[in-house]
C-alpha cells in the first residue's frame, strides 16, 4: 500500500502533558522502516500544524476547546485530501474528532460508506455538556457520529452513522456515556464479553459487515486498549485489557480482512514508557495490520 504517516502533535485532549512526543517516538522506533519492509511505499509527512485559533466558546470547564478546534479543523482538511492510507501518528484521543470526519469525508468523494473500528477502554462517547473531567479526549466519537453539542466546532462534513461504529475493549464507560450509549446504535464489546467468547467473534461479525457493504474501515488504536503491564506509556491506564496475543491477532484479522484504509495511533506518552517498549509494541501491531506473518495467510471473506 502507498502509506503516510503524518504526525499529530496534539496534547490539549486532556490536562497531563506527554502526548506531543508520540509521533516522533514512532519515528524513533521506525514505524517507517517496520512498514517498509514489509514492501510498502512509505511516506513520513511531517507533522500536522493546526489551523490558527479561533475565539470559540463553550462550557467553561473544558480544556483547551480552541486548540482542540484548531486542530480538529487542519485535520479534516489535512484529511479530505489524503490519498492512499493515512496513519495518524498522535497525539491525544482529541484527533480522532478529525482524523475521523476527514476519512468520513474522503470516503463519500469515494462513494463508499465508511466504517470505525474503535479499540479502548473506553468509549469516548461524551458530549462537552456531559464530560465531567473537561477532556476532549473523552468526546470523539459523539463528535463525529453528529450527536448534538459541538457547536464550538466545525460540523463534521459527513456524521459517521452511529452503526457503523464498533468499539471493542471497553472496561471504563462513564454513566451518561452509558445511558447515551443504549440508544446509539454502536456496536458496544466490553472485556466481559471478550473473556466469554473470545476476541475474534465480535471482530469477525464487523468484518463481514464492512465487507458486504463494500465500505472503507478506519481504525482508531488507543493504547489503553492494551493491558497496562504490556503497555505502560499511556495517562489512562485501566487494568484488565487486551493481551499481546489478543492484540496481534485483531491486527491480523484486519490485514486479512483488506479493508483498513486508515489507522490513528493515540494516546502514547512516551514521558510514561519503559526503555520504548510501548512505542515498540504499537510499531509491531502496526505492522501485523500491515501484514507481519509467522505464516503466510490468504485475504479472506468473513462471509456477510
Ligand atoms: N471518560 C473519561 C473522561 O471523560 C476518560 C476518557 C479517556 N479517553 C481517552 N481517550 N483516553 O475523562
Ligand atoms: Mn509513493
Ligand atoms: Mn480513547
Ligand atoms: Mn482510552
Amino acid at each position: 500500500a502507498d502509506i503516510t504517516l503524518l504526525g499529530v502533535p496534539l496534547d490539549c485532549g486532556k490536562a497531563r502533558r506527554g502526548c506531543l512526543m508520540g509521533p516522533d517516538a514512532y519515528r524513533v522506533a521506525d514505524l517507517a522502516g517496520a512498514l517498509a519492509e514489509l514492501g510498502h511505499d512509505v511516506h513520513d509527512a511531517g507533522n500536522l500544524t493546526p489551523a490558527p485559533l479561533r475565539d470559540v466558546r463553550g462550557p467553561d470547564h473544558l480544556v483547551a476547546l480552541p486548540q482542540v478546534v484548531a486542530w480538529t479543523e487542519a485535520l479534516i482538511t489535512w484529511g479530505a485530501e489524503a490519498t492512499g492510507m493515512p496513519i495518524f501518528m498522535g497525539g491525544d484521543h482529541a484527533l480522532a474528532m478529525g482524523s475521523v470526519a476527514g476519512m468520513a469525508a474522503r470516503a463519500e468523494r469515494r462513494d463508499r460508506p465508511l466504517f470505525v473500528l474503535w479499540l479502548d477502554a473506553h468509549s469516548d462517547f461524551h458530549t462537552p455538556q456531559t464530560t465531567a473531567s473537561g477532556n476532549l479526549h473523552g468526546c470523539p466519537v459523539a463528535y463525529f457520529t453528529g450527536q448534538p453539542g459541538f457547536d464550538a466546532f466545525p460540523a463534521p462534513p459527513v456524521p459517521v452513522p452511529a452503526d457503523r461504529v464498533c468499539m471493542i475493549g471497553l472496561r471504563s464507560v462513564d454513566p451518561a456515556e452509558k445511558d447515551a450509549l443504549q440508544s446509539a446504535a454502536v456496536a458496544t464489546h466490553d472485556m466481559r464479553e471478550i473473556d466469554e467468547t473470545g476476541i475474534a467473534r465480535p471482530l469477525r461479525s464487523f468484518l463481514a459487515h464492512v465487507q458486504s457493504a463494500g465500505g472503507d474501515l478506519h481504525v482508531s488504536l488507543d493504547v489503553d486498549f492494551l493491558d497496562p503491564a504490556i503497555a505502560p506509556a499511556v495517562g489512562t491506564t485501566v487494568p484488565g485489557g487486551a493481551t499481546f496475543r489478543e492484540a496481534h491477532l485483531v491486527m491480523e484479522m484486519l490485514s486479512e480482512a483488506g479493508v483498513v484504509t486508515s489507522l490513528d495511533l493515540v494516546e502514547l506518552n512516551p514521558a510514561l514508557d519503559e526503555r520504548g517498549r510501548t512505542a515498540a509494541l504499537m510499531v509491531d501491531l502496526t505492522a501485523s495490520l500491515m501484514g507481519r506473518r509467522i505464516f503466510d495467510r490468504p485475504t479472506q471473506s468473513f462471509g456477510g
